[in-house]
């Protein structure tokens, strides 16, 4: 049903974020807020080596993540304010359409940190309110949707990163069509 209804915007910003970061053969990564597995399934394509994890709150959604995905994807129920991963265990975090729930975002930004090891990279995607289209949908949508909760302008973003400790700060903004503007970005955890 998410799939169908949202093909285009799927397809759309798992391509978007794809391009803008890649793993060696065999990184460890995990997707937070993985959803139905729609980007662990073409990353296990794109990097079959790579040992991939997704993390998703809602039952429903991981049911069908575990029916599309393969069983060597390790997938769990839990939410990216307190992810159930040790410290340090992953090269990449990503996380696509998922953000603007947050309702503890520099909690959520400290978790993946806190799971990335010293030199991994932070991908997260997710809709750009510097857009004015966006602005009227995250208007909306906290009017009459309650599991939202916000979307950010890029400099917004980059104050999140930053006070969750991140150093350097990268994000692209783009259009996916005239209706959804987004921004991806990019930071390692540490830059030293
Ligand atoms: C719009 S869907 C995107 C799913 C997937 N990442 C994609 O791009 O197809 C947002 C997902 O974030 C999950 N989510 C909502 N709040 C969350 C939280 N606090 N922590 C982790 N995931 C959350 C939702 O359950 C939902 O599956």
């Amino acid at each position: 049903m998410y799939d169908t209804k949202w093909s285009f915007y799927v397809e759309a910003t798992i391509r978007e974020t794809m391009s803008r970061f890649s793993l060696r053969p065999t990184d460890r990564l995990l997707d937070v807020g993985c959803g139905t597995g729609a980007l662990l399934h073409r990353l296990s394509a794109t990097y079959p080596g790579a040992q991939l994890s997704g993390v998703e709150p809602v039952p429903k959604m991981l049911a069908i993540a575990r029916r599309r995905l393969s069983p060597s994807i390790e997938l769990h129920e839990g939410w990216a304010e307190r992810l159930p991963f040790a410290s340090e265990q992953f090269d990449a975090v990503v996380s696509c359409n998922m953000f603007h729930y947050i309702r503890k975002p520099i909690a959520a930004l400290q978790e993946m940190r806190r799971v990335l090891r010293p030199d991994g990279q932070l991908i997260i995607t997710d809709w750009c309110d510097d857009y004015w289209s966006c602005r009227v949908c995250d208007l909306y949508l906290r009017l009459f949707n309650h599991a939202h909760f916000k979307t950010y302008r890029e400099r917004e973003c980059v104050q999140l990163l930053q006070e969750a400790g991140y150093a350097v700060v990268h994000i692209d903004r783009y259009r996916i069509n005239w209706l959804w503007g987004m921004m991806t970005a990019r930071v390692m955890k540490d830059t030293a």
